[in-house]
């Protein structure tokens, strides 16, 4: 089976790898993919919103999936277009998508199907939004732009000084142009995050292991928000949780896109809050995510490809995962800068010292004369599978400490 990938960072370079086991698969293309995945899959310069040339060339390549990474192609209707046009794809449809696109579109769909959330309201004007925070007692008090801001459009608002701030930058100053342009005002909650992902076939789900992100740039949880600084696979979590993920999240998102008529195949992934009233979800996104993929992905025994076949021909009832009883530690290393002003152009160095069976994903990298340079705020996504935890930081860390580059930033406390 020929397979077209679209996505370019960590994620991609680890489904890419996980694809490539598969005894199914005929030639692996990835659009636009990057230098790391040269010798892994081809790569046509298109570019990823390109939509027609991206028909064209599954028409002139025999292409009979396509999986979609990221979520922009998705929110753009690649899925519906693709579709349309007879393409098998991995990857919901531009409804689907608006699940993670609009925060309130997201919200009354759990609302809905009584999904557990935090409580809210979505906030239409910069005036009513005011009205509303000055009404408000409980602090902190969550603020989200409702579109799609890059994960910085979520403030946790500690008075009602920063609460109105938010509403400023977001609705008035359009810090997130028209992403902005609405809010949910949300309750804060309490508790361990884990980040659950499944596939769907549109009809039944798939459970992936559980893991855990770390969003933070600094140790403990300090500094600012990232897109995610490293990722542990499988997260601690009771088997009573797990089974109310299953049963009060998966299985009532699954059933709501089934009546709602949204077409949904592909991934759903919750952030969940682990509060002292059980799992909530605190966001819903209709991808893999990144960094969590890079520690799942080792731990999949099952051919991931049959998998995502399966969902996109609707035939995953009754398919089982096989998973390694292995911990995963993926270590992002960022660009000096990141997440504000990330230096791009750095060489890095040690790359080939990295012991065998440790497995370097790259998220923002370029070859450059013969050696790779950084050219994205995360740049690797060091990642190393062992029987415990411990063993799977130490294999991790020894190999982040022979790779180097000018600025280098990363946690320590990745799965602590
Ligand atoms: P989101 O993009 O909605 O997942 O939000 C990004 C991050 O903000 C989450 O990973 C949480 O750390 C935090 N967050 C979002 N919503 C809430 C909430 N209602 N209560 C507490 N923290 C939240
Ligand atoms: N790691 C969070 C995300 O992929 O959105």
């Amino acid at each position: 089976m020929n397979v077209l990938l679209i996505g370019s960072g960590g994620r991609e370079h680890a489904l890419a790898w996980k694809l490539r086991q598969s005894p199914l698969l005929g030639k692996l293309h990835v659009i636009p993919g990057s230098a790391a995945l040269e010798n892994l899959a081809e790569r046509p310069a298109i570019a990823q919103d390109d939509f027609k040339k991206i028909l064209a060339y599954c028409a002139d390549y025999k292409i009979e999936l396509v999986v979609v990474g990221p979520e922009a192609p998705l929110a753009a209707g690649i899925s519906d277009f693709l579709t349309a046009k007879g393409v098998k794809v991995f990857g919901p449809s531009q409804k689907g998508a608006m699940l993670e696109a609009s925060k309130q579109f997201a919200k009354e769909f759990m609302d809905r199907n009584s999904i557990p959330t935090a409580s809210f309201s979505v906030l239409y004007d910069a005036s009513f939004a005011r009205e509303k925070i000055k009404e408000n007692k409980k602090y902190p008090v969550v603020v989200k732009a409702d579109g799609l801001a890059a994960g910085k459009g979520v403030r946790i608002c500690a008075d009602e000084g920063e609460a109105l701030e938010a509403v400023a930058d977001f609705m008035e100053r359009r810090i997130f142009g028209a992403a902005g342009s609405k809010v949910v005002l949300e309750e804060f909650l309490t508790g361990t995050e884990a980040s659950v992902m499944a596939l769907v076939d549109g009809e039944t789900f798939l459970m992936l292991p559980v893991s855990r992100d770390h969003k933070r740039l600094r140790d403990g949880g300090a500094g600012p928000n990232t897109g995610g600084m490293g990722a542990v696979c499988p997260a601690e979590i009771a088997a009573s949780d797990l089974e109310f993920i299953r049963r009060e999240i998966l299985q009532r998102f699954v059933d709501g896109v089934k009546r709602e008529r949204i077409p949904f195949c592909g991934v759903i992934f919750a952030g969940l809050m682990l509060t002292p009233d059980g799992p909530k979800a605190l966001e819903f996104n209709c991808r893999f995510g990144d960094p969590e993929t890079q520690s799942v992905m080792p731990l999949i025994k099952s051919d991931l490809l049959a998998l995502l076949r399966a969902c996109a021909v609707g035939e995953l009832a009754g398919k089982e995962l096989d998973i390694s009883g292995q911990t995963c530690v993926s270590v992002i290393l960022a660009a000096g800068g990141y997440p504000e002003s990330p230096e791009k152009g750095r060489e890095i160095t040690g790359l080939y010292k990295v012991p065998a069976g440790t497995l370097v994903f790259h998220s923002g990298t370029e070859i450059k004369d013969d050696g790779y340079i950084t050219a994205g705020g995360r740049v690797l996504s060091v990642t190393a599978a062992a029987d415990t935890l411990a063993e799977a930081r130490q294999k991790a860390y020894d190999a982040v400490s022979k790779i180097n580059f000018e600025g280098m930033q990363y946690r320590k406390d990745i799965g602590l």
